[in-house]
């Protein structure tokens, strides 16, 4: 089926603290070589008091102004992340009030990093449905609220940052560009290679208990290494072969921002060449369902990403959960 959405605007926004290699070797028996020879990732931007929330209404705002519109002409607020500012209301509930807004559509997605691109194709769904609608998706996320700061096997990874898209059906207006399609996918017999095994129903908190370990993220990272690999590549192909297009036809490859060793294997595995390759990762670390969002804003920010542009996304994270989409600037 042929839905004609439109990227109005793109923003992303991270917090001002910036956490080095050399502060984490302060924290955890680390060092700068091993972090940036196993991941990449030099810096992280992290909040000293800032919320998702927060995050989210800074990215949503620049995207909102990138799209020429005003907060009330939005339908619908989705927001992915799992680091929501509490477990109930929703991060989308939260935001819509921040922007002063009321009778909306709002939802938030758990499909950890992967949530943004399953946000895209939730409102590809509304504007098939209700094609006039103005879609605000946000990847907001506060993973330092999360990390084991004891874990030196994660702590190091991630970092903090919020991205947002407004998309539109057909409105006769001018636009960014134009989503031409999503493939997204999972599967939950590997839900434990990343995992944050408490505080759910099936390790409840109980009033007085001490916070242990399984209350923040745990990961078999070399498991997750190679299944975000081989993924992203076969669900890449995958959403080009349905447009007739191949991996040539690529202009930029916009990948999850986890790690560089596993953003070279992807664009490899491809054939997609290296300058083809947008990465970002050693700035911000892997911010989850940020990530996509805040490297497409950066990306078209910066002319990474150009005018006729036609753009791969592709992600992967906790669930397992992966997706691809393919945009035409
Ligand atoms: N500093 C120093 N040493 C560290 C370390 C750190 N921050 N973290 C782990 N190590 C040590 C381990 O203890 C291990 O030591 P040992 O050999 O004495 O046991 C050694 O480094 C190798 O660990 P290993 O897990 O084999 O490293 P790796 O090459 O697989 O790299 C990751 C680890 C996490 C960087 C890698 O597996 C990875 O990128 N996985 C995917 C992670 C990811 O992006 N997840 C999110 C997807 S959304």
């Amino acid at each position: 089926m042929s839905i004609n959405v439109h990227i109005k605007g793109l923003g992303h926004h991270v917090p001002e603290k910036i956490l080095s290699n050399q502060d984490l070797e302060k924290i955890v028996d680390t060092s700068d070589e091993w972090i940036t020879s196993r991941t990449g990732i030099s810096n992280r931007h992290i909040v000293e008091d800032e919320t998702c929330v927060d995050l989210a209404y800074e990215a949503s705002l620049k995207a909102l102004k990138k799209a020429g519109l005003e907060a009330d002409d939005l339908t619908h607020i989705i927001v992915a992340t799992f680091t929501g500012d509490r477990p109930l209301p929703s991060a989308s509930c939260l935001l819509m009030e921040r922007l002063g807004i009321k009778q909306k559509a709002a939802m938030d997605i758990a499909a950890a990093c992967s949530g943004f691109v399953y946000g895209l194709e939730t409102a590809r769904a509304f504007i098939a449905l209700h094609p006039e609608s103005k879609i605000l998706v946000v990847g907001s996320e506060i993973l330092t609220s999360r990390v084991n700061w004891k874990d030196r096997s994660t702590c190091v990874l991630f970092g903090d940052g919020a991205g947002a898209a407004v998309l539109t059906g057909d409105d006769g207006a001018e636009h960014d560009g134009k989503l031409l399609d999503v493939v997204i996918s999972a599967d939950g017999a590997l839900s434990m290679a990343l995992a944050i095994k408490g505080g759910g129903s099936a390790l409840p908190y109980h009033l007085g208990d001490n916070v242990g370990e399984e209350y923040f993220i745990e990961m078999r990272g070399r498991e997750v290494f190679k299944h975000a690999v081989r993924n992203m590549a076969s669900i890449s192909k995958e959403v080009l072969a349905r447009h007739g297009y191949t991996t040539d036809d690529v202009d930029v490859l916009v990948p999850h921002q986890a790690n560089q060793r596993i953003i070279e294997a992807v664009g490899k595995k491809l054939s997609i060449p290296v300058e083809k390759v947008f990465s970002n990762v050693s700035r911000f670390g892997n911010t989850s369902a940020a990530s996509i969002p805040i490297a497409l804003s950066e990306a078209k920010e910066i002319g990474a990403i150009k005018e006729g542009d036609l753009v791969l996304v592709t992600t992967f994270g906790g669930g397992l959960t992966w997706g691809s989409a393919l945009l035409q600037f």
